[in-house]
C-alpha cells in the first residue's frame, strides 16, 4: 500500500474534513469559551473575527499554497520553495520550528488535556457531577451559600485527578496511543477514513447540545454577552490574545496546513478551501460558546474563570439539569472527538518528516514521534502535582508568566502560543510575501492576476507582517 508524503487525500470532502477537524479541537471548545470570558465577551469575538479574516486566512492559503507546490514535508517543502526562488534554503527552519517546537510541543501538553477530557467523559457517565448537589454539605444549603458549596465540591473533583499523576499519565498515553494509531496507517487509511467518521458525528453533538441549551438554559443572555459590542474591556492584552487564538484555531504555523497542502490535488480551490475551513471554525467556536454559557448563566456561576470553565464549573451546571448526565458525557466526548482529529494533524508534520528524510517507515515515526510528545508531556502532567512549585526559569528570575506560575506547563505553552506562533506566523507571512516567487504563489493558487490573488499578496506582503511585528513587540513589553 503506498503511504507517506506522496498520498493524496482521495476528495475535496476529505480534505475539507480533515483541514476542518484539524482546525476545530479544543481551541474552539475549551479554550475560545474561557478566553471570551476572561477577555469580556463580544468585544474579543469581534477582534477575534477581525485577525481571522485579514491574518489567518491569508496565512491559511499561504501554508496550503506552499504545502502543497513543495509536496513534501513542511521543512522540505519550504526548503524546495526557497532554492526554487534562489534564496538560502534556511527557510526550511521555520518548517522545523513549526514541526518540531510548535506541533510537538503543543501535542505534549494538548494530549494531557485531552487525557482528562476522557477522564471526565467517565465521570459525567457515572454521574459524578450530580453527586455534587446530593452531597450532604451542599443539599442542606440553599441559593448563593449553596452555589459556593458545590464549587468546592466541582474543585476537589478536578483537583483531585491533578493530584494523581499516575492517572493523567494514563489518560495521556491512551489518547497518545489513539493518535499515533491513526496516524501510522497513513492519509487515506488512517486520517481521512477516522475524519470521515468523526466529523459528522461532531457536528450532529454540538447542535444536540445547543438545542439543548436554548431549551434548558439561559440563551438570550449568552447571546447578547457573546454579540453585543462592548469596546470598554479591550486592551492590548486583548488584542495579543486574540490573534494568539486565530492562529491557534486555525492550526497554523505549526506545520499541519503546510503538511495537508502537501496532500491536496491540484483541482481544489485553496481560496475556498480556506474560505471554508475558517468559517467552519469560527462557526463552531461560536456555537460551542451559544452551548456552554447558557448553562453557566442558568446557574448564577461565573464565567471568567480560565481553563478551569469546563472542568470545574461547567459541571455543576450539567450535574443540576435534567438530563445532565446525559448531555453532560455528549459535551465530553464532542471534546474528545474534537480533539482527537487535531491531534492526529499535530503528529503529521513530523512524521512526515521522518519518513522523508530518515526513511523510516511510517509507523516507526509514528511511534517515535508520538513517543517524543508522550515524554515531553509528562512536564506538564507533573506541573499539576510533583512539581507545581518547580519554576524551571526561576534561576533566571521568571517565576510568573501573565500571573500565572511559571511551572514547565505554563512555559510550555507559553512558548508556543505566545512566541513560535506569533514569530512563525510573522516569517511564513515575510516567507510567502517577500521570499517565493510571486508567480509561483499564483500559478499554484490557480488564480488569475488581480482580484482574490491581488488582495491576499497585500494582505501578507504589508498587512500581516506590520501587525504581527506590533503585537509581537507590543506584547513583549
Ligand atoms: N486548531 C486546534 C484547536 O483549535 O484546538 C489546535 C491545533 C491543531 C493547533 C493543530 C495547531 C495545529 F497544527
Amino acid at each position: 500500500m503506498a503511504s507517506g508524503p506522496h498520498e493524496q487525500w482521495s476528495s475535496r470532502m476529505a480534505f475539507i474534513f480533515a483541514a476542518v477537524g484539524s482546525a476545530v479541537g479544543l481551541g474552539n471548545i475549551w479554550r475560545f469559551p474561557y478566553m471570551a470570558g476572561e477577555y469580556g465577551g463580544s468585544a474579543f469575538v469581534l477582534i477575534y473575527i477581525a485577525f481571522v479574516l485579514f491574518i489567518g486566512v491569508p496565512v491559511l492559503m499561504a501554508e496550503l499554497t506552499i504545502g502543497r507546490r513543495g509536496g513534501m514535508s513542511p521543512i522540505n517543502s519550504v526548503k524546495k520553495l526557497a532554492k526554487a526562488a534562489k534564496k538560502n534554503p534556511r527557510w526550511s527552519w521555520i518548517g522545523g520550528l513549526g514541526s518540531f517546537g510548535g506541533g510537538l510541543g503543543l501535542l505534549s501538553y494538548y494530549s494531557v488535556i485531552a487525557g482528562l477530557v476522557l477522564a471526565y467523559i467517565i465521570k459525567a457517565a457515572m454521574g459524578v457531577f450530580a453527586g455534587f448537589w446530593a452531597d450532604p454539605s451542599v443539599a442542606a444549603l440553599t441559593g448563593d451559600a449553596a452555589n459556593a458549596a458545590v464549587r468546592v465540591q466541582s474543585a476537589g473533583e478536578i483537583n483531585g485527578l491533578f493530584g494523581e499523576p499516575g492517572v493523567m499519565i494514563f489518560w495521556h498515553l491512551v489518547f497518545i496511543g489513539f493518535t499515533v494509531f491513526i496516524v501510522a496507517r497513513g492519509i487515506n487509511a488512517g486520517l481521512e477514513k477516522a475524519v470521515t467518521y468523526l466529523m459528522p458525528a461532531l457536528f450532529l453533538i454540538l447542535l444536540v447540545l445547543v438545542g439543548y441549551a436554548m431549551a434548558a438554559g439561559e440563551f438570550a443572555q449568552a447571546v447578547r454577552y457573546l454579540f453585543e459590542p462592548d469596546f470598554s474591556k479591550v486592551t492590548g492584552e486583548t488584542v495579543l490574545a486574540a490573534v494568539g487564538q486565530a492562529f491557534f484555531s486555525l492550526s497554523l504555523t505549526v506545520g499541519t496546513m503546510l503538511a495537508y497542502g502537501a496532500y491536496l490535488p491540484k483541482n481544489i480551490s485553496i481560496h475556498k478551501s480556506a474560505g471554508i475551513i475558517a468559517a467552519s471554525d469560527t462557526a463552531v467556536a461560536l456555537i460551542a460558546g451559544l452551548a456552554i454559557f447558557p448553562l453557566v448563566f442558568a446557574y448564577g456561576l461565573e464565567v471568567d474563570q480560565g481553563p478551569s470553565l469546563i472542568f470545574e464549573t461547567l459541571p455543576i451546571a450539567f450535574g443540576a439539569m435534567p438530563g445532565g448526565a446525559i448531555f453532560g458525557t455528549l459535551f465530553f466526548i464532542l471534546l474528545a472527538i474534537a480533539a482527537i482529529t487535531s491531534s492526529i494533524s499535530l503528529l503529521e508534520p513530523a512524521v512526515s518528516y521522518f519518513e522523508e528524510k530518515q526513511g523510516m517507515n511510517r509507523w516507526k515515526s509514528a511511534i517515535f514521534a508520538g513517543g517524543a510528545a508522550f515524554v515531553i508531556g509528562l512536564l506538564s502532567v507533573f506541573s499539576y502535582n510533583e512539581w507545581a512549585d518547580l519554576m524551571p526559569l526561576g534561576f533566571v528570575g521568571i517565576t510568573e508568566v501573565n500571573g500565572n506560575p511559571a511551572t514547565f506547563y505554563t512555559l510550555i505553552d507559553f512558548t508556543v502560543s505566545s512566541i513560535i506562533m506569533p514569530v512563525g506566523g510573522l516569517l511564513l507571512a515575510i516567507f510567502a510575501g517577500w521570499v517565493v516567487l510571486r508567480e509561483d504563489m499564483r500559478d499554484e493558487m490557480g488564480l488569475p492576476e488581480g482580484g482574490i490573488f491581488k488582495i491576499w499578496h497585500v494582505l501578507v506582503k504589508y498587512v500581516c507582517p506590520v501587525v504581527l511585528i506590533i503585537i509581537i513587540i507590543s506584547g513583549l513589553t
